[in-house]
Formats: C-alpha cells, structure tokens, sequence
C-alpha cells in the first residue's frame, strides 16, 4: 500500500527522500512523487512506475531544499498514472496521502460545482482543494487542516506542505499508519520507521485522532479537537543491516533462511531454562485472565489467516475450548455470537492491515478480551489490543510471507503449551514430548534448507504448468492452502489448496496431465488415507508431486518427484517443517519464471486499506 516519506531539517533533502521510498517499496506501489518547499514555491516530480522511472527526473528539483516529502502509490481510486501519483497540488498547498476517502466522491461534488479542477482521479485531490479554500479565510494551517478534517470520512494519513509557510510541514493520522522520526535539528515522518532507520532510532508513533507539527527543531501535537498533547518518544532498537539483503538474491530468500535462526531464539526466549514454565508475556497475565476465556476467535487474513487456521488445530486440543478462526474481512461485519468470556486472537505480520484492525476494535465494542500476535512494534493492532505477543522476527520485506508465517505458528504453539499448563489441560507429560520435540525444530529446518537445489531443479519441471492443487490432511491441510498462496503470490501461477478427504467432492474432476498435484504426505497419523487420495489421483493418469520422506518408496511410487521433508512427530510442528520446502518451491517457480519475488505485480505487504 502507498507510502510517505518526508524531511524537514538543514540538509539537501531531495536524494534522503528518494531513499526512503526505495524502504518503502517492499510495501507494493505502482507510481511515485517527490515535493520539496524551496524558491518559494513547491516543486514536484511524478511519475508512473517503479521508482527507477522517477529518477531522472529528481534532477529538476531544487537541489537545496531541505523540506520535503514523497510518495509511492498503490492505485485505488484512479489508475497508476503519473496524473494520478502523489504528491497532489503544486501550487498553495502539496498534500501525500495513504489510505481511502470514503465520502470523496460528495466533496469532489460541491468542489467541482464551485468551479475547482481536478487533475487527477484520486480521492485523495480533494483534500488539497478543501485545504487550498479553507486557508482562504483561515490563516492558522493548523487550524484550517482540523476543519477539513472534519469533513472526511475513511482512513487518511497525510503530509501536509503550504508555500506560505515554509517553516514546518504537518502530518495527520486517522487508521492509517504514521510515524514521526526524531532527529537533531531535524525531524522525519514516514509510513512505517524502517524507512528512518538510517536517520534516527527515536519515534512518536501518532495515535489516530492527531495532528502534529512538524518543525526543523521540533515537533508539537494535538488531538483533533484541537487539546495538545505531549509526544511520547520511544527508541526502536531495529538495526539498518536487517533490511538489507545479505548477500541473496531476493529478500524473500533471505527471510527463508533466518527462519532456524528465529525459531530458535523465539523458542530459547519463550521456554524457561527448567524447561517446565513459560515466559510471562506468552500468558500476558497482567492484561488477560486467560483462565476465564471460554471460547478463542481468530481473525486475520492472507498468510496469517493460514497461520491462524494452525492456531485452531493447535489451541483447541491443548486448552479443550472451542476456537474458531475467521477472515478480518468477513468477521468485522458478522454478527458473531461473542462475548466478554471470549479472547479475540489477531494474528498480523505489519500490525496494520486494515481489516484486521477493524476487527479487533469491533470485538471490543462486544466486550471481548483481544491479543494480538504480531512481528512491528508499536504497530496499530497492538496498540489496539489488550496484550500482544510480539513474535520479534525481525523485519520482513518480502511481500510473501515466509518467517512470519512460521513464527506465527510457533507462536501458537508455545501459547498453547503455556495456556494449557496454566488450565491443567496439557499433563507433565504431553508438555515434556512438546517441548523435547520443539528443540530439534531448528536443525530440522536447516535440513529441509538443504534441499534448495533440488527443489529448484525439480521446479524445473512444473514452471510452464498453469494450475496447482495442494492437498493435505490434518494439520498439513492449512499448510496446503499457505503453499498455494505462496505459489499464486509469486509465481502467478493458480493454485489452490484442498482438504486431502475433499478431493472427492470436486477437485478429481480437474485431474489430468495439465494438473499437477502436490502432495502433503509427511507419515504422520493419517498418512495412509493420504496415499488413498494419492492411490486415487494416480489412477487418473495425475502428475502427483510429493512432499514427504525422502526415501518413502509408497510415495516415491505414486509421484513423478518427491521434495524432500524431515520428519517430527508432532503434527503442528511438522507442518512448520512442511511449510518450509513449499516456500522454496514457491520461490523456485517464480525465478524459472522470470517473475519479480520480491515484489509481485498488484500486491502490497501491508494492506492498510479495506
Ligand atoms: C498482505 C500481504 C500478505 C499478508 C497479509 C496480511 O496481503 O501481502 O503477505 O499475509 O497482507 O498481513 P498482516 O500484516 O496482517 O500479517
């Protein structure tokens, strides 16, 4: 989703912009802008396309200004165009926006019958016409941004330049993410504080409902009705080497392998060193009496849904309550049967999607209990929520999700040991096998890893098919439907995922040559209803890749190729180990393809959106 950067401070700000957009590119974006306030008037550059296509033109601008702001825009009102791309308005007043006006279309209304033109299709236009009037008889910005403000509608944040007041730029926050980066004689906003990094490691995350001045010396706050408030500075300890690449070739390769790395510092941080409790924060007792939860509704979407699937087959067995798992998109708009006795789980990489925000501020007006597990500190979500499982596995600037995904199972994981400890529903026991299994996950990634080679030679021969079914049982079936997703993602090629006892019910009428099948076939329990489905595929001349042991002579017989997985006797953590050869096959696909990994077409990391 789109993107804001800006400056304000001493320095020649034109080339600081332009890399912080280049920050923000993992978010999804499909045009750009730069705007810099200097010679006494606002001077801008747009243009559709990566930002490579804006380059050439930051020549034209002042090279000396050092107040500024700039934008990477994903279309939503109003095709990618350079027409269309922010920053809006070059004369009075210069405005970048993240986020929909709901109402744009009655306030672009009046706004055309009092004569004003508009240069682009955007929703976002209208706020620089209703600013441009408003300073007409308003001098205070401040106080002329609060009645605009006033009048919008949806979720808006905003930098805000006025050529009469080359001074200071303002920044607005209403449930779309801002944050402010602090500096010495100088001060930054941006969309996300990666995009800071390189300047500062002190923040004031806004709150929505804020406005804030943003001077070379200093920032001042307000609520929108006007009371100031006092900023509250945090240190984010992120370090600028993480967003790097690290000698791979895609971030989404790199993310694939830390995931030992994190996996293996979530599980040393989380288990205590008698190996028989837990850490505080996994139980968030300070915040949530777990003990008297009845009943446990996880919503998020895309890739964490899935996680959020795990989280089903995780919890309920380990706690014996209900959980439920739904879509943010659908759940915020049902009418749930929930109440104070049941714990909303938001499960969120960013801790800022849209729907899923929406969701938990939904479940609390119902009365619910909310935690939020979730990788961005300070992010919405948490804020939002009455504790949070922070998964802390460092930034993710792929836009498929690959470590957050299977820390997020983890996360579930650990959640359910320590939960059922505490409810005296998991035995000394259960625990002991749990845990004894969760030490050896790590290495047992690293070996799946090793098979990338492989992998991608066996992708090799499935690149130029043009559909995909995953199928898998159990705890692999959510993990069928995550491997499609990351194949659809990426690789553009459709794919969907299916419950191994469904295929009956529909998907075997798909089945021939053109149709490969990939097999979750790991041997766990319901191993052999699993090689009855494959039995079955087979007998209709299907192309059936597996994904199980490597020396499986049962699967090795029905499948064309076998992708190689370790073993685990546990079903929750197999289907983490499981999760990771499919991220590489998915990967693979994509480079045979000649597609762009890291930033597929259409898609955004964080959907700030609806
Ligand atoms: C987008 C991303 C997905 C992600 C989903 C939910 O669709 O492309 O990778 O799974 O949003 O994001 P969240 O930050 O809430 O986990």
């Amino acid at each position: 989703m789109c993107g804001i950067i800006g400056y304000n401070g001493k320095k020649p700000c034109v080339d600081l912009i332009y890399s912080g957009l280049q920050k923000l590119e993992y978010r999804g974006y499909d045009s750009s802008g730069v705007a810099v306030l200097a010679n006494d008037k606002i001077n801008l550059v747009k243009q559709k396309g990566k930002l490579s296509h804006l380059l050439p033109f930051l020549g034209s601008l002042p090279q000396d200004a050092s107040l500024g702001m700039g934008h990477t825009r994903w279309a939503t009102h109003g095709v990618p165009s350079t027409e269309n791309a922010h920053p809006h308005g070059e004369e009075r007043v210069s405005i970048v926006h993240n986020g929909i006006l709901e109402n744009y279309n009655e306030l672009k209304i009046k706004l055309l019958e009092k004569g004003q033109r508009f240069l682009s299709e955007t929703d976002s236009e209208v706020i620089v016409h209703l600013l441009h009037d408003e300073l007409e008889v308003v001098a205070d910005v401040r106080k002329a941004i609060l009645n605009i403000v006033d009048k919008l509608q949806g979720a808006y944040a905003l930098g805000i330049m006025v050529h009469d007041h080359p001074d200071d730029v303002y920044v607005v926050k209403q449930a779309s993410p801002l944050v402010i980066g602090v500096g010495e004689g100088e001060n930054f906003f941006a969309s996300d504080a990666l995009a800071l990094l390189a300047h500062t490691k002190k923040f004031i995350f806004l709150s929505d409902g804020e406005i804030a001045r943003i001077g070379k010396d200093g920032v001042e706050i307000w609520d929108f009705y006007g009371a100031k408030k006092e900023p509250n500075i945090v240190t984010v300890d992120s370090s600028e080497a993480s967003l790097e690449k690290g000698g791979y070739r895609h971030y989404m390769l790199k993310e694939i392998y830390e995931q030992p790395t994190v996996l293996a510092n979530t599980i040393q941080r989380m288990v205590c060193k008698d190996q028989n409790s837990f850490d505080e924060k996994l139980l968030c007792s300070d915040k949530i009496n777990l003990t008297n939860i009845r009943k446990v509704h996880v919503v998020a979407c895309g890739t964490a849904y899935y996680a959020g699937m795990m989280g089903k087959y995780i919890l309920e067995p380990k706690l014996e309550i209900p959980v439920e798992v739904e879509l943010a998109s659908e759940f915020r708009y049902r009418d749930s049967f929930i109440d104070d006795k049941t714990l909303i789980i938001a499960v969120t990489q960013s801790g800022e999607t849209a729907d899923t925000l929406a969701s938990i501020k939904h479940a609390k007006s119902k009365g619910c209990k909310t935690l939020a597990i979730c990788n961005v500190p300070y992010s919405s979500i948490p804020r939002e929520c009455d504790a949070t499982i922070y998964m802390e596995a460092g930034p993710e600037i792929g836009v498929a999700s690959t470590k957050a995904f299977t820390s997020m199972v983890l996360n579930f994981y650990l959640l359910g040991l320590a939960w059922g400890q505490r409810m005296g529903t998991q035995s000394q026991t259960q625990l002991q096998n749990s845990l004894e299994s969760l030490v050896k996950l790590p290495s047992l990634i690293e070996q799946a890893l090793s098979h990338e080679a492989l992998i991608s030679e066996i992708a090799g021969s499935y690149f130029e098919d043009h559909h995909c079914l995953f199928v898998g049982r159990g705890h692999q079936y959510p993990i069928a439907l995550e491997g499609a997703l990351k194949l659809k993602e990426i690789s553009y090629i459709h794919a969907e995922g299916y419950a191994g006892g469904e295929l009956k019910h529909g998907p075997i009428a798909l089945i021939d040559r053109s149709m490969p099948v990939l097999a979750i076939a790991p041997p766990l329990s319901d191993y052999e209803k699993v090689i009855s489905n494959l039995e079955e595929i087979y007998a209709r001349e299907g192309r059936i890749l597996g994904l199980g042991l490597a020396d499986d002579q049962k699967l090795k017989a029905l499948c064309s190729h076998v992708i190689p997985c370790p073993f685990i006797d546990d079903p929750a953590l197999q289907a983490i180990l499981c999760s990771v050869p499919l991220q590489l096959f998915a990967y693979s696909m994509a480079i045979h393809r000649g597609t762009d990994v890291d930033q597929p077409r259409n898609l955004a990391k964080s959907v700030t959106v609806e």
